[in-house]
């Protein structure tokens, strides 16, 4: 059994949603013998930018037109990094908020690898997934809570990142998806509150 465990905090031994996903691993490799984990970390794996020269080899690799030298060594990469999900059995990812979103590397590694016949079909009338992957483990982390009041609009909580990243995840071919949040991840309840969500994460871990 292989997962794939994104790394989405650059915030390495302070990172909150880091220590909740290892938690989950440890608890799940004692679970599952012989558990390959394959960590992708998103602030040090060099992904390409996401600009013209990827976007002109996302359609010369559609259409069978010639790549440039570094175009070709940008669709390489991309297939490398698509491969890495092809190969996955679950997905791991414990993402911070960020701006009410999720951090924008973990964006550009979705343009990167979200690519037709890679990681989802699409036969001109419908969008299929290219991925079979049983489940997914999600854990999205934030700094505050509904405590901080809004003054013109309605509090989001995690609606935009939730809603979007589940979305992605079922249209690749996540089949199911294991969820949860943690808040206070910056005031004087963080200890406690990370504390409590690494034994939620480990909990989650056992029956995942
Ligand atoms: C750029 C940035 C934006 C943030 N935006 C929010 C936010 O909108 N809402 C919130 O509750 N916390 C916000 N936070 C706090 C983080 O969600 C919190 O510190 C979380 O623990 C970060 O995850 P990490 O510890 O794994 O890096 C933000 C932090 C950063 C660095």
């Amino acid at each position: 059994m292989r997962v794939l465990n994104i790394v989405t905090s650059p915030r390495g031994e302070r990172s909150a949603s880091i220590a909740i996903a290892d938690s989950f691993l440890f608890e799940y490799k004692k679970k599952i013998k012989g558990l390959v984990v394959d960590t992708l970390d998103i602030w040090t794996e060099s992904l390409p930018e996401f600009g013209a020269e990827a976007i002109g080899a996302k359609y010369k690799g559609v259409s069978g037109e010639p790549m440039t030298r570094s175009e070709r060594a940008t669709w390489e990469k991309i297939r490398e990094l698509a491969s890495r999900f092809e190969k996955a059995d679950r997905i791991l990812l414990a993402i911070p908020m960020w701006n009410f979103s999720f951090p924008y590397k973990l964006k550009q590694l979705i343009d990167l690898v979200c690519q037709r016949n890679m990681l989802f079909i699409f036969d001109g009338k419908e969008y299929g997934p290219a991925l079979n992957i049983d489940k997914a483990f999600v854990a999205y982390v934030r700094g505050q809570s509904e405590e901080a009041g809004f003054q013109t609009v309605p509090p989001p909580g995690f609606e935009y990142v939730t809603k979007y990243i589940e979305f992605w995840l079922h249209f690749i071919g996540v089949h199911s998806i294991t969820a949860m949040t943690v808040e206070h991840t910056w005031d004087g309840r963080a200890l406690d509150m990370i504390d409590e969500a690494k034994k939620q994460a480990a909990g989650l871990a056992k029956q995942f």
